[in-house]
């Protein structure tokens, strides 16, 4: 008498088979679940009927019924993590990202060659043991004159006027101002390179811009002399241009530094014969440079009897203009795409 029951669980269970077999959203299986096994599910009213039957047919029903409800769990739980695998593939398939692809390169930017130039002569001095520092741009006069050994109106203020601004603040004429920053921040012995901005007040020529660019390096330990400035600035240029150049140390005043000196090399272009580019003199600048003067290793609180120091100060747009063959200084700031561009 059990056998019209037997017969209407294999009807649901197979027929749910075949629903659970082609749904394609997990809603759809949410429905199956409620429908056959849920609370008043067509499965769960049949067992629920089992207190009607003799004991054979509470057996039979009754185990029928589990067997049906274990099967139907079983294929309700796989088909939804088919599902939902199938979703995640499709997502990943949709948001795919190659990176291997080049990225589109007409619009991006690139370095500007004095920025190149900078970076370069960084890994350089770095290679050679010394610490990357940075200043501000608006420097304190005390910092950029006075702790230079310029006290107010002295004569050497002319040669760098500049822009004064409220309180006592300049804008930094020169990248020297760092010398007794970084001595006082680090002490002795240290070995530090500041490359950066700086602005002068000055007619623009081809030669002058307001704004420009330099690379300050400060040396000081005990024994130092100026047979190690030159040892660098030779290794500097060396590396730049791929072979040992020809230098010479001039006499020139700078009041942070006794003596002060300026460092030539050779002109590249006559190989030192004289041409227009070295002025006839087969000589072309580098830097101003010099032993650091006692009063301002004493303002960086650096004990000069104990210490001694060198320092240069080298233009960073000059060299660029050199590497480039660059005529004017002024396109440099210029931000002019054909200009930039060439790089
Ligand atoms: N600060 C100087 C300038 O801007 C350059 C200079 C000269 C820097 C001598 C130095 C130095 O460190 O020792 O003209």
């Amino acid at each position: 008498m059990s056998e019209p029951i037997l017969q209407s669980i294999r009807d649901i269970e197979s027929r749910a088979h075949a629903a659970i077999a082609v749904a394609v959203a997990i809603e759809t299986l949410q429905a199956i679940e409620r429908d056959v096994l849920g609370k008043t599910g067509q499965l769960s009213q049949i067992l629920r009927g089992l207190k009607d039957l003799d004991d054979s047919g509470k057996k039979s029903v009754g185990q029928a019924g589990n067997v049906a409800k274990r099967a139907l769990e079983a294929a309700l739980s796989q088909r939804k993590s088919a599902l939902e695998s199938a979703v995640i593939a499709e997502a990943l398939a949709r948001d795919r990202i190659d990176p291997t692809e080049p990225a589109p390169r007409r619009h991006a930017g690139h370095e500007h060659p004095v920025k190149s130039v900078m970076r370069e002569l960084e890994d350089l001095f770095e290679s050679m043991g010394f610490t990357i520092v940075d200043g501000p741009e608006i420097e304190t006069d005390y910092f950029n004159f006075e702790a230079l050994n310029i006290p107010p109106n002295h004569p050497a203020r002319d040669t760098q006027d500049t822009f004064y601004v409220e309180g006592g603040h300049v804008l930094r004429t020169h990248t020297s101002g760092l010398q007794v920053r970084a001595m006082r921040k680090y002490g002795a012995p240290l070995r530090v390179v500041s490359p950066g901005r700086v602005f002068r007040n000055e007619t623009q020529d081809a030669s002058h811009e307001h704004t420009f660019h330099q690379l300050e390096g400060l040396v000081v330990d005990e024994g130092i002399s100026v047979a190690h400035l030159k040892a660098v600035l030779d290794e500097l240029l060396e590396r730049i241009f791929g072979e040992r150049v020809a230098t010479r140390l001039r006499p020139h005043h700078f009041p942070f530094v006794e003596p002060g000196l300026e460092l030539d090399f050779q002109c590249r272009l006559c190989g030192g014969k004289g041409c227009a580019t070295c002025k006839q003199t087969g000589w072309i600048e580098l830097c101003g440079c010099g032993m650091v003067h006692p009063k301002v290793l004493a303002a960086g609180n650096v004990d000069p009897e104990k210490f001694s120091g060198f320092a240069f100060g080298l233009g960073i747009d000059r060299l660029t203009m050199m590497r480039h063959a660059i005529s004017d200084i002024r396109w440099m700031m210029s931000g002019d795409l054909r200009f930039l561009r060439q790089f």
